[in-house]
């Protein structure tokens, strides 16, 4: 009995070390594998009048996994197994007439100033280097309607365990800044330029950091959220299905969903024993007050841009000779303003007053549980009521503890930071003068 089990199980365990060997041998030889497409794109190539090799030359090339091994940035890309028209041996002018992908020559300029022997793929486009599968390689559709037309063709899901999947257009463009400090000044950018200048208009960085720049509410958008593990984002309520669950998406949400839906915190403390505010974000899909016939505050296309531009803090080790450093930061004693009111805008846009106060100081912002009503004030109504000695203090100390709306409430996230050892002391009067310059009612001293 035990004999005949034993010989059982032997030949059992035969079958599958066959079966394993011959799905390594077949696999890559099945329709869209990389040696299949090896052998379609060596046809292809053979059929082309226009290639100056010989037929029989192209035929007898070998069939094997290609990689480009892009040591200074420690990368090891076999996406070239698959796109031929890209891998330099193979197709040494870079250059085919051939239409469609996988078998195309790369669009664009690319790979002219960024040499795939030296830059590999993966530097730009995000995706698993070492995978040989379509899957594996972790591309991402560009749209709901490549999404379905890749599952019936690829069976297309998430790649698991890979966090960094390919970045599809214009998403990739965050790569540009990871190396180009200059990235404002060349073509093929505008995307992520746009999100740049989004983050310094709306006031974000009253309430976050960038790269330790900014206000003490939330977290560091470079350095936190752009490589934030997707195990520890709570996904729960954004309603993305399984296959969405990703941190473009998430962050994306931010800005064309209402955060108090994504963090609703427990203000009844149903769960927990203090009750908890919902998130201390603005909802950005409402207008500004400051403009408000022009549809909400931040668009679809801005949200890409400002994720783009999230995206582009993802940690990479850039050796220093990819590095291409940008212009200084302008500070405000080389800034050439035409008016102290100018200057002073200058001031309250660069510090984030808008966080809380609104773009132009019109308010329009909400802080859950905060005193009469939960707004927060709204300065073109206020700063009359004070001399400039109280509201110098005022921004130079803050308020660090707000009155609540509902005693027994939730403390209100947001408070009046202390921007003393931040704004400079000309920067102080100049953020005065915008302030009681655009005031509704004129300050009686
Ligand atoms: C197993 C073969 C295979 C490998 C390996 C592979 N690709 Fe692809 N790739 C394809 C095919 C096939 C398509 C065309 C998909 C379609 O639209 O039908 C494609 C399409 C693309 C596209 C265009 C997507 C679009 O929006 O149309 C990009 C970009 C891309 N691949 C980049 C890469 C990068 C980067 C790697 C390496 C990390 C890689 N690929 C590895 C087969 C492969
Ligand atoms: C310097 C950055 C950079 C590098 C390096 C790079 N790409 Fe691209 N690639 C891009 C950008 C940006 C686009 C989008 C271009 C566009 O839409 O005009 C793109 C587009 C593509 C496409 C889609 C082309 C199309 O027209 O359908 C494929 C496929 C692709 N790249 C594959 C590769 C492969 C394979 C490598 C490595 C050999 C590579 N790329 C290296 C930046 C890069
Ligand atoms: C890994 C770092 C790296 C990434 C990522 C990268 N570049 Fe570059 N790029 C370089 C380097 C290095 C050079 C060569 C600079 C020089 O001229 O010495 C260069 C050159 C260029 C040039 C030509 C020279 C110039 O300054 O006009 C352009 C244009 C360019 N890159 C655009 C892009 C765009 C657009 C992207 C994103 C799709 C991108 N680069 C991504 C490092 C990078
Ligand atoms: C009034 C303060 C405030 C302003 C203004 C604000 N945020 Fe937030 N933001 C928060 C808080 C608080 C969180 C923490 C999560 C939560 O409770 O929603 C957050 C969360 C985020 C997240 C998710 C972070 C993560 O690591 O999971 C992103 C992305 C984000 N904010 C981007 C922005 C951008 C970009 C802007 C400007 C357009 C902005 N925020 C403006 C307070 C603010
Ligand atoms: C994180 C949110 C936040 C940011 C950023 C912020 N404030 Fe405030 N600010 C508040 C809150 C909350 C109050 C109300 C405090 C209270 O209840 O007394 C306040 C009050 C004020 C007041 C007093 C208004 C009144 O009606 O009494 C002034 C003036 C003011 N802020 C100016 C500024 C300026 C200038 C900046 C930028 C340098 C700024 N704030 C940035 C939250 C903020």
């Amino acid at each position: 009995m035990l004999r005949k089990l034993f010989l059982w199980g032997n030949i059992l365990l035969l079958i599958i070390f066959v079966a394993a060997i011959a799905k390594d041998l077949v696999g890559p030889y099945l329709p869209n594998h990389w040696a299949w497409t090896q052998m379609k794109y060596r046809q292809m190539q053979a059929n082309d009048e226009t290639n100056p090799d010989s037929k029989k030359s192209i035929l007898a090339r070998p069939i094997e996994i290609k990689q480009i091994q892009a040591n200074d940035l420690g990368q090891i890309d076999r996406c070239t197994s698959c796109h031929q028209g890209m891998d330099s041996i193979v197709t040494p002018t870079m250059q085919n007439s051939f239409t469609q992908n996988p078998f195309k020559a790369h669009s664009g300029d690319f790979l002219k100033n960024h040499p795939p022997e030296k830059f590999g793929c993966v530097i730009c486009h995000g995706g698993q280097g070492i995978a040989t599968t379509f899957i594996g390689a972790a591309h991402t559709p560009k749209d709901e309607a490549q999404k379905a037309e890749w599952k019936k063709k690829y069976g297309w899901v998430p790649t698991e365990h890979w966090d960094r999947p390919m970045l599809a257009p214009p998403y990739i463009q965050s790569s540009c800044a990871k190396c180009h400090g200059n990235f404002e000044s060349l073509p093929g950018t505008e995307v992520v330029s746009r999100g740049k200048n989004l983050m310094a208009q709306h006031g974000c960085l009253g309430c976050h950091q960038w790269k330790g720049f900014g206000g003490p509410i939330s977290v560091d958008l470079a350095e936190e959220t752009a490589n934030k593990p997707l195990g520890r984002i709570d996904f729960s309520h954004t309603g993305l299905s399984d296959e969405d669950m990703n941190l473009l998406n998430w962050i994306r949400l931010h800005f064309v969903k209402d955060p108090w839906e994504l963090t609703p915190g427990d203000p009844e403390a149903k769960f927990n024993t203090e009750p908890i505010a919902p998130s201390g974000m603005q909802n950005f899909t409402l207008p500004s007050p400051a403009y408000p016939d022009k549809g909400p505050e931040l668009s679809e296309d801005d949200a890409t841009a400002l994720t783009t531009y999230i995206l582009s803090a993802r940690s990479e080790k850039i050796p220093y000779n990819y590095y291409i450093p940008g212009p200084k930061e302008a500070k405000f004693e080389d800034m050439h303003f035409s008016s102290r009111k100018e200057a002073g805008k200058w001031v309250y846009d660069r510090y984030g007053c808008a966080a809380c106060h609104g773009l132009n100081a019109k308010g329009g912002r909400r802080n859950f549980n905060y005193q009469g009503g939960g707004m927060e004030p709204v300065l073109v109504k206020t700063v009359s009521n004070y001399t400039r000695d109280e509201l110098r203090k005022k921004i130079m100390y803050g308020v660090p503890v707000v009155n609540k709306d509902n005693d027994k409430g939730p403390t209100p996230p947001l408070y009046m930071p202390p921007w003393k050892d931040k704004i400079s002391p000309p920067e102080m009067e100049a953020l005065m003068d915008y302030l009681f310059s655009i005031a509704e009612k004129q300050a009686e001293f």
